[in-house]
């Protein structure tokens, strides 16, 4: 059993806030966010998953002084040299650059993942990092409603709907933020 009941999320993001504390629930973990402690944007300096996620989650524990984590994560698409990668959030023109700059490229050249690495801070402010990846294809045009991001143009391995045609419960699955967090709750639940 973990013996934490109590996470603050480092994120002003809904999405993923909605995403993490779904996936808590089963765990008995509460997840409070920058919607009950006021938490400042980070600025993302750092040129990997791992050091932004370290920047967001030490800012996040001085903010909240309880235990923290902090989700970075993007999506690399691999004839684009791994593009947008931390640059995900930043990106101009977010899928529809990814998807302009593919064209009509055959399915075998779409290959893409997204990676989520999520930082954890202990009550003693120590970091420990977890991540996770999601391998599959970038679709030829947008499908989905739902999810966020670039959900709509990514279609995990072995599937056939994009992340943004499938409820939360299905994306969980096979998604790179379950993977993290996966890791996570083997760590706490170890301690
Ligand atoms: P950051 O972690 O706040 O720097 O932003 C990550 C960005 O990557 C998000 O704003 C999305 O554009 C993209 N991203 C990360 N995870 C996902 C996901 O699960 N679905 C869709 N887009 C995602």
């Amino acid at each position: 059993m973990a013996k934490i009941t109590e996470l603050f999320m480092a994120t002003h993001n809904q999405s993923k806030i909605a995403e993490i504390a779904e996936m808590l629930k089963p765990y008995a973990i509460a997840i409070k966010s920058s919607n009950d402690i006021p938490y400042p944007e980070t600025d993302e300096t750092g040129t990997t998953f791992e050091e932004n996620a370290s920047l967001k989650v030490i800012d996040g524990f001085k903010a909240s002084n309880m235990p923290t984590i902090a989700d970075d994560s993007g999506i690399c698409v691999k004839t684009l040299n791994d593009e947008p990668g931390v640059y995900s959030a930043r990106y101009k023109g977010g899928y529809n650059t990814v998807l302009n700059k593919l064209g009509n490229i055959a399915n075998a050249n779409r290959d893409a993942y997204f990676v989520c690495v999520i930082a954890y801070t202990d009550k003693n402010g120590k970091i420990h990092l977890f991540r996770g990846e999601s391998h599959g294809k970038i679709a030829k045009t947008p499908q989905g409603e739902g999810g966020f991001g670039y959900d709509p143009v990514f279609i995990p391995n072995g599937e056939t709907k994009t992340y943004a045609n499938m409820t939360k419960a299905e994306k969980s699955q096979t998604s790179h933020r379950k993977k993290a967090l996966a890791k996570f709750m083997d760590f706490i639940t170890s301690e």
